[in-house]
C-alpha cells in the first residue's frame, strides 16, 4: 500500500525582530498586554524580502535535508494569504528560483490552516499514485496587509516560511488528515483587497489589511482545535495517550492551553514557539515542525498532530508517525 511520509523540513524567518516594547513606540499596546493576552514577545518583519522568497529559502533547505534533487518534485502546493502578486502565483516563482523543472504548482488559500490543507492534498495526490514528491510550503509576509495602526491586529502577526516535503512510501507516515470549513463565518477574518466584483469602485482606505472579530476567532479556535484533534485520533484508531507531541497553529497560548486542559494533554507536550514569531499564518505548524526536528525532539515512531485554524473560517488537523 502507498503512503506518504514528510522526509525533509526547512524554514526561513527574515532576520529583522520587532519586540512588543518597539511595537508599543508607535501604537498604543504594552508588552505587558500583549504577553498575557497572546504569550508572544516578538516577530520577525521582512523589510525586503517577498513571500516567494522566503518560501524559496525553507524549500532549499527542506529538499537538502530529504536528499532529494528539485527536479525530483512532482508537484509544488504554496498556501499563502499574503503572495507576491494576484498572477503569478508563488508555486510558480519557487518552482523557477529551485529549478523543479518537473514540477506542476499550484498557490492555496486556507488562512492559517493552509499548510494542513496542503498535506492533505499531498497525501492524496501521492495516494492516487498521481505523484511521488510533493513540496508543501506555507509562507507570508503578513507585515504587508497587517495594519499598524490598529493595535488589535498588528500585535499579533508575523513573517515565516516552512516547507515539508512529502514523499511516497511503504513506511507509515500521515496517519490521519481532517479538514473542515465554516464558511457561515468568513467575515470574522478578512483581508478585503480592492473590490473585484466591480474594480471602478474606490476601495475603503484600509480594505487591504487584516481586520478581525478577535473573540468571535478566539471561540471558534477554542472549539475547533479540540474537535479536530479527536477527529484525526478516531481516523487513525489511537488515543490522546497513544500522542508524543501535538503542534498547534501558534495563534495565542491562552488558545493552547485550553486546548491541553480539554483534552487532558499536558502542556509541555504542545510546542509553543509564538512567544519568538507570532501568528505567521500558514507558516506556523511547519515552522515549529521544523524546529522541533532541528532540536533533535522528534524520533522515529513517534505519533503527532499537527492542528490548525483560521480565516474562512477554516482549520484542519494530520495525524502522523515520525
Ligand atoms: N494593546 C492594548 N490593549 C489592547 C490591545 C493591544 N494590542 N488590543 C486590544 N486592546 C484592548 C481593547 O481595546 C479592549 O479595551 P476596552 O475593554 O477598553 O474596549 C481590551 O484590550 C480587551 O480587548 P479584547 O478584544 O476583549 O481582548 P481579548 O482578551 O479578546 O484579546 C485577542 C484579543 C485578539 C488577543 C484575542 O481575542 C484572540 O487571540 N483572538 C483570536 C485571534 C486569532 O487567533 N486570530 C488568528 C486566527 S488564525
Amino acid at each position: 500500500m502507498i503512503n506518504s511520509k514528510i522526509v525533509g523540513l526547512g524554514a526561513y524567518v527574515p532576520s529583522n525582530i520587532v519586540t512588543n516594547d518597539k511595537l508599543s513606540e508607535f501604537v498604543d499596546t504594552s508588552d505587558e498586554w500583549i504577553l498575557t493576552r497572546t504569550g508572544i514577545k516578538e516577530r520577525r518583519v521582512s523589510i525586503d524580502e517577498d513571500t516567494s522568497e522566503l518560501a524559496t529559502r525553507a524549500c532549499i533547505e527542506a529538499l537538502k535535508n530529504a536528499s532529494i534533487k528539485a527536479d525530483d518534485v512532482d508537484h509544488i502546493i504554496v498556501a499563502t494569504v499574503s503572495p507576491d502578486m494576484f498572477c503569478p502565483s508563488v508555486s510558480c516563482i519557487v518552482q523557477n528560483n529551485i529549478g523543479a523543472v518537473n514540477a506542476s504548482a499550484l498557490d492555496i488559500n486556507a488562512a492559517c490552516s493552509g499548510f494542513l490543507y496542503g498535506v492533505k492534498l499531498a497525501n492524496s495526490l501521492i495516494k492516487s499514485g498521481e505523484a511521488k514528491i510533493v513540496l508543501v510550503v506555507g509562507a507570508e509576509t503578513l507585515s504587508k496587509v497587517t495594519d499598524w495602526t490598529d493595535r488589535r491586529t498588528c500585535v499579533l502577526f508575523g513573517d515565516a516560511a516552512g516547507a515539508a516535503v512529502i514523499k511516497a512510501t511503504e513506511e507509515n507516515g500521515i496517519m490521519a488528515v481532517h479538514t473542515m470549513a465554516e464558511g457561515d463565518k468568513w467575515n470574522a477574518l478578512k483581508i478585503d483587497g480592492i473590490p473585484v466584483r466591480n474594480p471602478f469602485v474606490k476601495a475603503e482606505e484600509r480594505a487591504h489589511y487584516i481586520s478581525m472579530n478577535g473573540q468571535e476567532v478566539f471561540r471558534f479556535a477554542t472549539r475547533v482545535i479540540v474537535e479536530a484533534t479527536r477527529k484525526v485520533l478516531k481516523k487513525a484508531d489511537l488515543n490522546i495517550s497513544d500522542i508524543t507531541y501535538i503542534i498547534p497553529h501558534q495563534a495565542n497560548l491562552r488558545i493552547i492551553d485550553y486546548a491541553s486542559k480539554k483534552l487532558g494533554f499536558p502542556i509541555e507536550k504542545f510546542y509553543i514557539n509564538l512567544d519568538r514569531y507570532g501568528n505567521t499564518s500558514s507558516a506556523s505548524v511547519p515552522l515549529a515542525l521544523y524546529e522541533m526536528f532541528q532540536e533533535g525532539k522528534l524520533k522515529k515512531g513517534d505519533k503527532i498532530i499537527l492542528v490548525g485554524f483560521g480565516g474562512g473560517l477554516t482549520y484542519g488537523a494530520t495525524l502522523i508517525e515520525w
